[in-house]
């Protein structure tokens, strides 16, 4: 397409009226949720039994998820943000301490920042490739100090962090690795799920995401202790952590119960500060569910993205997005955009355009340390983390999800072709 010629914004045949006259009109939503008969079934069998909170659903959702991973553990809690918060709060057990830092990439969804301060540590923001929208893992060296005790890379829209260059610094260092997979279901980094790269992986189960359980987060790791403490901390610190509780799953009686040392129920020792985040079993029905039709679910996903990402090219320089590598496979989250330095349209004009076009928009999130004020108490100043903040001001999101098709990836394409013809001087 011929995107460089300067157009006159007030003929007839080039206005952003004329960019609307599309001669069908659709409607490309950002999310969309499966409710598989599976999920149907299971709730009402719930439903009946009463036996609503965490039990033998959840356990078994727990079960599939860390099957499908390949990996030891899967502990279900109540969202991704939980799922980032514990899995950093097993440091503690770890001798990290309050205040002690963790790295983190400075654009991301607010939730991994927060994550960081809720679980008791300092974010220390690492500015990211904007290529890749990761961590720019050059200079996650210059930001290690005394008390740096993980880094926490995000696999922003799918699209995986440099796991290598991160478990390379991390490995030398001596520090924690705790994936924040919120977004990459799916994902695969040179052969391996995206999650199961680092000491531990969170992912959200909100319900625009790949698997779902309506809301809800699950931390994986190859390591039973962390497992273990993980569920204590799922449930207030206590000292009863086994994966299947029997109490919650039957009428029976806890033989473990009474065997602390002093003879005192576990179930009220609280070993460590705590959270209340469980999952209940009607949101582990859904996941169950959503688990049956998750192939069909990631092809339709990768397809869709595939397909937009080949067909992008074409919008240079003007638009940018990302680009799978032979090393990777995306986990198909949504398809990021960012509009270029060269171009001479905003993000609010093009995200406008496409909203009234039926094409839901997101921002693509934001510099955490500059852009959200949550963190205006570090006190960094503009300017210092210039990737991000570009990110911030010019990158947007729309849907790639299992009930979009090829043809809607076309409708998006022809949209954003025309809107350039229109638009572009
Ligand atoms: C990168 C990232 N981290 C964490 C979260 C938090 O997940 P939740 O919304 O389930 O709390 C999200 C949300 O989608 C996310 O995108």
């Amino acid at each position: 397409m011929e995107t460089g010629r300067t157009g006159n914004l007030s003929t007839a045949s080039n206005t952003p009226a004329a960019a609307s006259r599309s001669p069908i009109k659709r409607r490309v939503s950002f999310g969309t949720i499966q409710i598989p008969e599976l999920s149907k079934r299971l709730i009402t069998e719930i439903l009946e039994t009463a036996r609503i909170s965490s039990g033998k659903y959840v356990r078994l959702f727990e079960e599939r998820f860390a099957e499908l991973l390949g990996v030891k553990e899967a502990v279900a809690l109540s969202s991704g943000t939980d799922a980032d918060i514990l899995a950093l709060s097993v440091l503690h057990d770890f001798g990290a301490k309050q205040g002690d830092e963790v790295i983190v990439p400075a654009l991301s969804f607010v939730a991994t920042g927060n994550a960081v301060v809720h679980a008791g540590f300092k974010p220390v923001f690492v500015d990211i490739d904007r290529k890749t929208l990761n961590i720019d893992v050059h200079q996650i060296e210059s930001a290690i100090t005394e008390k740096t005790r993980a880094i926490m890379p995000v696999h922003l829209m799918g699209k995986p962090a440099d796991m290598d260059g991160v478990n390379a610094i991390a490995k030398r260092y001596g520090l924690a690795v705790v994936e924040d997979a919120a977004e990459a279901h799916g994902a695969r980094y040179k052969g391996k799920p995206v999650g199961t790269l680092g000491d531990l992986g969170a992912f959200s189960l909100y319900v625009a995401h790949i698997i779902t359980t309506g809301e809800g987060g699950i931390v994986v790791t190859g390591n039973e202790a962390y497992a273990q403490i993980l569920r204590s901390l799922r449930s207030h610190g206590r000292a009863c952590k086994c994966k299947e509780c029997t109490l919650n799953t039957t009428s029976g009686f806890c033989a473990k119960r009474f065997k602390s040392e002093d003879g005192g129920d576990i179930r009220f020792v609280f070993e460590r500060l705590g959270y209340s985040s469980k999952m209940n079993e009607l949101e582990a029905a859904i996941g169950l569910g959503n688990l049956e039709c998750y192939r069909e679910i990631l092809d339709k996903r990768r397809n869709n993205l595939l397909h937009a990402l080949k067909r992008f090219e074409r919008f240079r320089p003007y638009l940018a997005t990302i680009q799978e590598e032979p090393w990777e496979e995306i986990g198909p989250h949504a398809i990021p955009i960012v509009v270029q330095e060269g171009a001479s349209f905003t993000r609010s004009e093009l995200g406008h355009y496409l909203e009234q076009e039926g094409i839901e928009t997101r921002t693509l999130f934001a510099s955490m340390p500059t852009q959200c004020a949550g963190f205006a108490y570090l006190g960094h100043r503009s300017g210092q983390f210039p990737n991000a903040e570009y990110i911030g001001r010019h990158g947007l999101h729309i849907g790639v999800h299992q009930d979009l098709g090829l043809e809607e990836m076309e409708y998006v394409m022809e949209r954003l072709e025309k809107f350039l013809e229109a638009y572009q001087k």
